[in-house]
Formats: C-alpha cells, sequence, structure tokens
C-alpha cells in the first residue's frame, strides 16, 4: 500500500488476511497526530488514556464525552491519512444502546473521528450492533479493560486461568458477531492471544499480549518515555523524550540566569 493512501476499516482486514502486521498509536492532540501520521502509522487512537497521561488522574473513569471531543479535534486536524478512532469514555455507552449510538453520533459528528471503540466482551454487543447499524464502525477491546478497573482488582494480566481463557475467546467471537472491524486484546499471555488471533475472523490488535496478533498498539506517551508516573511491563521505550525536555528546560533556565539567552542570534536590531 502506498504510504500516502488513506487507511480505511476495509485495509484491516486486509493486512490481516496478507499477514501485514497493523500498526496503532495514540494520540492527544495536533502536533503528536502530525507526527504519527507522517511516520506512516495506520491508525491513530485518541484513547481514555488521557485522563492519566495527559490529565494526571488516576485512572481513565472520571474522563468525560466533552474532554474527549476537545482533544479528538485537535488530532482530527493533523491526521491526513491514518484511520482515527475515538474511544468512547465510561458511563457514555453502558447504560443503553440509546446512549451509545447517541454518544457515538456526538462524537463521530463533532471530532470528525472515522470509529469508535469501546470496552466490554458479549455484555457490550448489543451497543455494537447498535452504533454500528447507524453507520459507524466499531473497535472491541477486551482483557484488561481499564474503565472496569475496579471490578477488575487492579491493572493485571487477564485471561491466565483456564475458564477467564475461555470466556475471553468467547468475547472476541461474540464481538466479530456484533460485527466490530477489529477488536483490542490488552494484558493477556502471549500464547492465549495466539490461540485467539489464529482463529478470529476480525483482526486482533494487541497491546501487552505477545507478538501473534495482526498488529500492535501502544499509548504513544509511554513508547516515547514522555510518561514516567509508571511503565508497564510490556512497553518498550523507544526515546527518553521526558529526559531530553528536562534536560532543555534547565538550559534554558541557566542560560537566562547567565544571561546567555537572548543572544544577538534571537535579538532584533533597529
Ligand atoms: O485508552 C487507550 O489509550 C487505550 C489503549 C491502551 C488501547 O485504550
Amino acid at each position: 500500500m502506498k504510504e500516502d493512501k488513506k487507511f480505511t476499516v476495509l485495509d484491516f482486514m486486509r493486512k490481516k488476511e496478507s499477514g501485514e502486521k497493523i500498526t496503532m498509536l495514540t494520540a492527544y492532540d495536533y502536533p503528536m497526530a502530525s507526527l504519527i501520521d507522517r511516520a506512516g502509522i495506520d491508525s491513530v487512537l485518541v484513547g481514555d488514556s488521557l485522563g492519566m497521561v495527559v490529565l494526571g488522574r488516576e485512572s481513565t473513569v472520571s474522563v468525560t464525552m466533552d474532554e474527549m471531543i476537545h482533544h479528538a479535534k485537535a488530532v482530527r486536524r493533523g491526521v491526513k491519512r491514518a484511520f482515527l478512532i475515538g474511544d468512547m469514555p465510561f458511563m457514555s455507552y453502558q447504560a443503553s444502546d440509546e446512549d451509545a449510538v447517541r454518544n457515538a453520533g456526538r462524537f463521530i459528528k463533532e471530532s470528525g473521528c472515522d470509529a469508535v471503540k469501546i470496552e466490554g466482551g458479549r455484555e457490550i454487543c448489543s451497543r455494537a450492533s447498535a452504533i454500528i447499524k447507524v453507520g459507524i464502525p466499531v473497535l472491541g477491546h477486551v482483557g484488561l479493560t481499564p474503565q472496569s478497573v475496579s471490578k477488575l482488582g487492579g491493572y493485571k494480566v487477564q485471561g491466565k486461568d483456564e475458564s477467564s481463557a475461555a470466556r475471553l475467546a468467547g468475547d472476541v467471537k461474540h464481538l466479530t458477531k456484533a460485527g466490530c472491524f477489529a477488536v483490542i486484546l490488552e494484558c493477556i499471555p502471549k500464547t492465549l492471544a495466539k490461540k485467539i488471533s489464529d482463529k478470529a475472523g476480525i483482526p486482533v490488535i494487541g497491546i501487552g499480549a505477545g507478538v501473534a496478533c495482526d498488529g500492535q498498539v501502544l499509548v504513544t506517551y509511554d513508547m516515547i518515555g514522555y510518561f514516567d508516573k509508571f511503565v508497564p511491563k510490556f512497553v518498550k521505550q523507544y526515546a527518553d523524550i521526558s529526559g531530553t525536555i528536562f534536560e532543555a528546560i534547565r538550559k534554558f533556565k541557566l542560560d537566562i540566569e547567565s544571561g546567555d539567552f537572548p543572544d544577538d542570534e534571537h535579538s532584533f536590531t533597529p
């Protein structure tokens, strides 16, 4: 596929079928979205991880529709080619199919995202079908689902015993039947992820789920070493951006204090 051709919902399945890996990263603002898009990443997720990595909260649970839409609009301006997905925040779809359709519709209309993501397995399939019926593609998300962190008892690896592994595999089947175009599998053993990906009728995108998935997603601020409160085991850090920024800020401070900035190069002459 040519790097400048728009990645569409159909390209997810095309890549699974051809064995090419799908790439996805999160973004919350214009400059990062623009860099990710220009680097040729297939899909950008405006994740509700926003609450933790940008807004400094303890979990994603308090993130609102207004906050998601505000950030998604900025990301939209930076994404020209990648497929843009908006993450439906907690309680924007859980209560009823009507809520789910209304909020998904608002998300798409106001932000310009191409699709939405919802967390959960068989219990949210009627929400997924209702959203898809009005013409909005839905990405599923099972395994460690951060919006249910209290119910799960913390950020723990899921599907470790036989019955929870079977339930997870079943959830992916249900989401496939409901019409999801792909599903995210978060924080599960790599052997289980391989079994699920091999059998799944839709692309499986892993985060902390090993190499056998059809694609991979990471929270960008984790991957570039910008969010340093904690680093999950499954995150590979490709840069130390917080170290670079910290050094720049220190140099700026020292330059001002010593009178080295602004020098002639950065000053106007009459
Ligand atoms: O909110 C988010 O960034 C996500 C990804 C971790 C998949 O859901």
